[in-house]
């Protein structure tokens, strides 16, 4: 499979203050949808497998679908298992011929984090395969807890010098106020960027990982709702801190809210416009012309990252 890895990606972007869209991918119109995105705008590409899309999809089909996106257009993609939990599931996806796997042990004590990361990149790295591994623990607006309180489980800078120092570890994601899903802030959004700034001037050749990263676009939000949908108060993470964020470091920005509402949106709208419709090829076509159109802004978005200073 003509997949390549994250390692000039990532040299690349950190040189350059950009940043590469990673993007989750559970089904057929999914992929084709984000890699034409990628396909118009020239830009390098990552796409990453949850347990849950190989739960949903089973591994096979999206490895043949992700393949077979490659050979038809072209685009340079780099094949990432997302939040690997055990040493098993990264060394499955490293033999079925994933180019990136992440190992996430932010549960774990500091000390197991490090010995499970280990035990990773030896293998991967025997293989031609990055690793990202996670420290720090990503908040969630659930947990309803004071930002004070929540930055106890950010990422500690003197941790992540030493994590990176003693795992050999080829990219970290990092903890400074994201959390996954479509409810980020509860009130303004805050991210801790004094605290990134130290992770990155401690470690300023390693690439950083920013999970939770969707901005949950007003346009989709809003669609969803107009047609019946009921997601009031969803916050994603405002843009202009992406800009922010990619100076200091992030050069791997974690996107899949941002797809499952721009995809939902637009089946919303036909279904509701079209209500004699029973055709799946006359919704799921319009749900993947959403997601090449809101890809292709996020792309846009982060390579010009550095334009915004
Ligand atoms: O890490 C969170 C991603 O959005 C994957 O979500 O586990 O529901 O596939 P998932
Ligand atoms: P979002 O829920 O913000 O899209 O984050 C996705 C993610 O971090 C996947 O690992
Ligand atoms: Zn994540």
């Amino acid at each position: 499979m003509a997949l390549v890895t994250t390692k000039e990606m990532f040299a690349k972007a950190i040189k350059s203050d950009y940043a590469i869209g990673a993007f989750n991918v559970n089904n057929m119109e999914i992929i084709q949808g984000i890699v034409e995105a990628a396909q118009i705008e020239n830009a390098p590409l990552i796409l990453q497998v949850s347990a849950g899309a190989r739960k949903y999809a089973k591994p096979i089909y999206l490895l043949k679908l992700v393949e077979a996106a490659i050979e038809d257009t072209g685009v340079d993609v780099a094949l990432h298992l997302d939040h690997g939990e055990d040493f098993d599931i990264c060394k499955k996806c490293v033999d079925d011929g994933f180019t990136s796997v992440m190992i996430d042990g932010s549960k774990h004590p500091f000390e197991e984090n490090i010995a499970l990361t280990k035990q990773v990149v030896e293998y991967a790295h025997a293989h031609g395969v990055s690793v990202e591994a996670e420290l720090g623990k990503l908040a969630g607006v659930e947990d309803n807890v004071k930002v004070d309180a929540r930055s106890a489980t950010f990422t500690d800078p003197d941790e992540a010098a030493e994590f990176v120092e003693r795992t050999g570890v080829d990219s970290l994601a990092i903890a400074i106020g994201t959390s996954h899903g479509a409810y980020k802030f509860k009130g303004e959004p805050y991210l801790d960027f004094e605290r990134l700034k130290k992770i990155h001037g401690l470690i300023p050749d390693t690439p950083l990982v920013l999970h939770g990263a969707s901005s949950v676009l007003k346009e989709f939000v809003d669609r969803c709702n107009e047609f019946g949908g009921e997601i009031p108060g969803a916050q994603g993470v405002p843009e202009d801190m992406i800009h922010e964020a990619v100076k200091y470091g992030i050069c791997k920005v974690n996107v899949d809210t941002d797809l499952r509402l721009a995809m939902t949106a637009e089946i919303r709208r036909v279904l509701a416009e079209h209500p004699e419709e029973f055709d799946p090829r006359k919704y799921l076509g319009p749900g993947r012309d959403a997601i090449t159109r809101m890809v292709q802004h996020k792309i846009r978005d982060m390579l010009n990252a550095s334009g915004t200073k």
